[in-house]
C-alpha cells in the first residue's frame, strides 16, 4: 500500500500522478487538515505531527510513505527517515531543471516560508545561484484558497497576481511550484504569468516513488488478477474538500 500524507489537500497532486503510473494500487491519504497551514508552524511541531502521522499510516500498512508536501518535506524527511523502519519519498524543490531550461536566467520559485528556510531548498538554489537569479516568493493565502476550493481566477487571481507579478517584471521565463497545493492553481497561474513555463515537480516524485518501489522488489498490481485498486481518505478535520477534491481524481477499476 502506498501513503502519500500533507497539511490538506495539496498533496492529492503527487497522488494525481502517482495514480496515473500505478492504477490499480491500494492508496491511503491523511490530510493533517486540522493543523493546516503547515508554512509558519515551527520545524518541531511539523515533526511532531509527521511523526504522529506516519505512525498512523505504518498501523494502516503502508508500504511506503510519500511526504507529499514540501514544508514538511523541509521540516521532518530526516528525522523520519531516523525514527521508522520504511522508505519515505520527499518532495524535491525543481530548480534544477528550471534553471538549466531557462533562457532569460531568470527563475521565480513559489513556495511557504518553512520550504525556502528548510536545509534541502537553501542547498539546492545556492547550487544554481552563480548562473540564474531565483525570486523567491511565499505564496500568502494560496493554501487556505485551496483548502476553501477557491481555485478559479475571480476568486484566487489576485492573491496569484501578488505573488507573480514581481517575477515576470524581472523576466522570469520559469515558475517553480514549490509546494504541493499550487497545481491546484496552475490555470490561474498560467493567466497571471502568460507564456511562462510552470515547473511542477509532482510527476518527477511520483516517477521516483515507482522506481524505488520498483528496486525494492514491490509487486505492483496490474488489474489482471481482478484487482480494482482502492483509495482510503484519512484526516484530522473536516474531510468534505478532501472527499471532493479525491473523488473527481480518483476512479476505482472496475
Ligand atoms: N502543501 C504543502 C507544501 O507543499 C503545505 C503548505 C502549507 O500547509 O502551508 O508545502
Amino acid at each position: 500500500m502506498i501513503a502519500l500524507f500533507d497539511s490538506g489537500v495539496g498533496g492529492l497532486s503527487v497522488f494525481k500522478e502517482l495514480y496515473q503510473l500505478a492504477p490499480y494500487e491500494d492508496y491511503i491519504y491523511y490530510a493533517d487538515n486540522a493543523n493546516c497551514p503547515y508554512g509558519e508552524k515551527s520545524v518541531e511541531f511539523i515533526r511532531e505531527r509527521a511523526g504522529e502521522i506516519a505512525r498512523i499510516l505504518i498501523s494502516e500498512g503502508a508500504d511506503i510513505i510519500v511526504v507529499a508536501c514540501n514544508t514538511a518535506t523541509a521540516a521532518a524527511i530526516d528525522y523520519l527517515r531516523e525514527k521508522f523502519d520504511i522508505g519515505f519519498i520527499g518532495m524535491e524543490p525543481a530548480i534544477k531543471p528550471a534553471a538549466l531550461s531557462s533562457e532569460s536566467k531568470v527563475v521565480g520559485v513559489l513556495a511557504t516560508a518553512g520550504t525556502f528556510r528548510g536545509r534541502l531548498y537553501r542547498q539546492t538554489s545556492g547550487k544554481y545561484a552563480q548562473d540564474v537569479t531565483i525570486i523567491e516568493k511565499v505564496g500568502e493565502g494560496l493554501v487556505e484558497l485551496v483548502e476553501n476550493g477557491k481555485t478559479d481566477y475571480e476568486n484566487a487571481g489576485d492573491a496569484v497576481m501578488k505573488c507573480v507579478a514581481p517575477m515576470t517584471a524581472m523576466g522570469a521565463d520559469r515558475i517553480v511550484l514549490g509546494c504541493t497545493h499550487y497545481p491546484f492553481l496552475e490555470d490561474v497561474i498560467r493567466k497571471c504569468a502568460p507564456g511562462v513555463s510552470i515547473i511542477n515537480p509532482a510527476p518527477a516524485v511520483a516517477r521516483h516513488t515507482v522506481e524505488v518501489l520498483d528496486s525494492a522488489g514491490y509487486r505492483f498490481k496490474d488489474g489482471k488478477t481482478g484487482d480494482t485498486g482502492s483509495l482510503k481518505l484519512l484526516s484530522s478535520g473536516d474531510n468534505r474538500i478532501l472527499e471532493r477534491m479525491a473523488g473527481a481524481l480518483y476512479r476505482a477499476h472496475k
